[in-house]
């Protein structure tokens, strides 16, 4: 039997950049000859063994066939008469269907290495429609090969755009779905995830809330850039430039969804925003069964952003309810991402990207004020239950408004 090095392994090494994962494709065996060497079986799908070792993944070659919607719809057929261009025909994109033997030898049967030169995302056939998972995953490579000036192939963009309407990608599970979104966003090119989504289609599919925003002005004086969706591009491009976290770029895509509810006649202004677009969130959040922080914060960040911007000039009775609202005694780091979210709302309009935001701070020192105001004096008084709650209040008013004061002064 063969061993290869396939897929992204070989891609990253000839690009050069650190290769992580490394898949193998073996062909010329059988799952008996596998087990026999001390391979151990996983995924109950696919005929994939870990090395006994070093418990890296090996394949045996397969031709894949699909018989159903989705991705539960495959049937395979593995046998040691597979040959490599054969499992490498039915991959995703021609830069991710190139082998190498243990001497470096390249089979690349589909020109993968010709359009890594040519920085091209190219699909490798029409095998590529059978995962309708294709759209997103080339969406991410987009976005994180976008600075090094890959775009991706018409012909290619022409099939996702009819996977797109086909409806097929509504047969993607919640769970594959995020993993490719959260991936995506944790590149270096974030908005180009939702860029090239939106170019083929597949946004409208996926996140029709966000797909929604563009086209939608705001006024000019606060967004030069106008657009509701180019602005939220801004946002997530700045929040990756600012190395942000997960938790923090998925606040700033989904923070302005309440845009796209505004009646036009209202246009460019957007009041109330904040309320209407949290149910939005909410089912975005609950389509792809996002993780609970990262729920949490959209919400929070969809609904106090506008407070974030005005901290200067909110009264104290209203940067407490702020602050109650993030529970920021027992969350500060949750108050920290709703400041950076914001400051990356702020900067994410045309122009603007480099002004600063006195905000950020402002905030943080209300929060140390509030957190400052201790107990135990307030239990020495005899407080207790609700009553302590309620001392406990007025004092971190009292603070707030000497903290107001002497920073506005
Ligand atoms: N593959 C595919 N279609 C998919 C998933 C994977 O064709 N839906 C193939 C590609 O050839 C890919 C290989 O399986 O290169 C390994 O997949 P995976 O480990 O998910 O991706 P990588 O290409 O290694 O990329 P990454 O760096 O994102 O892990």
């Amino acid at each position: 039997m063969q061993v290869y090095k396939v897929g992204g392994a070989v891609r990253d090494r000839l690009l050069g950049l650190p290769v992580t994962d490394v898949d193998r494709v073996v062909v010329g065996a059988t799952t008996e000859e596998m087990l026999a060497k001390g391979f151990r079986p996983v995924g109950a799908d696919f005929p994939v063994f870990l090395h006994p070792k070093t418990g890296e993944e090996y394949a045996l070659a397969r031709t894949e066939r699909k018989s159903g919607r989705g991705y539960g719809g495959f049937t395979f057929y593995a046998s040691p008469e597979v040959t490599l261009e054969e499992d490498l025909i039915r991959r995703d994109l021609t830069i991710n269907a190139m082998a190498e033997d243990d001497q470096l030898n390249l089979t690349d049967p589909y020109h993968g290495q010709r359009d890594l030169e040519a920085r091209i995302l190219r699909h490798v056939s029409p095998a590529f429609a059978e995962d309708p998972l294709r759209v997103l995953r080339v969406a991410r490579f987009a976005a994180r090969y976008a600075g090094l000036g890959f775009t991706v192939a018409d012909e290619t963009m022409d099939l996702m755009r009819q996977l797109s309407e086909s409806g097929e990608l509504q047969a993607l599970t919640a769970e594959r779905s995020w993993k490719e979104i959260s991936r995506a966003l944790l590149e270096d090119h974030p908005q180009v995830f939702i860029q090239v989504l939106r170019d083929c289609g597949a946004l409208k599919e996926l996140m029709p809330e966000v797909d929604a925003l563009f086209g939608v002005p705001q006024p000019e004086t606060h967004h030069p850039e106008i657009d509701t969706g180019l602005h939220t591009l801004s946002v997530l491009e700045q929040s990756a430039l600012h190395k942000q976290p997960l938790t923090v770029r998925w606040a700033c895509l989904l923070h302005d969804l309440g845009k796209g509810l505004t009646p036009e006649e209202e246009w460019p202004r957007h009041i109330a925003h904040e309320h209407t677009g949290l149910k939005l969130i909410k089912a975005v959040n609950e389509r792809f069964k996002v993780p609970k922080d990262c729920q949490e914060l959209a919400l929070l960040v969809g609904q106090y952003h506008t407070h974030g911007h005005r901290a200067l000039e909110l009264k104290a009775s209203t940067l407490l309810e702020l602050l109650q609202s993030f529970d920021i005694y027992r969350r500060p780091q949750r108050f920290e991402e709703f400041i950076a979210a914001c400051e990356m709302d702020a900067r994410g309009r045309k122009g603007l990207e480099q002004r600063s935001y006195p905000q950020a701070d402002y905030l943080r020192g209300a929060a140390k004020a509030a957190r400052a105001v201790a107990v135990q004096p307030l239990l020495e008084q005899g407080f207790k239950g609700p009553e302590l709650g309620e001392a406990l209040k007025r004092e971190r008013l009292k603070a707030l408004k000497a903290y107001k004061e002497a920073a506005t002064a």
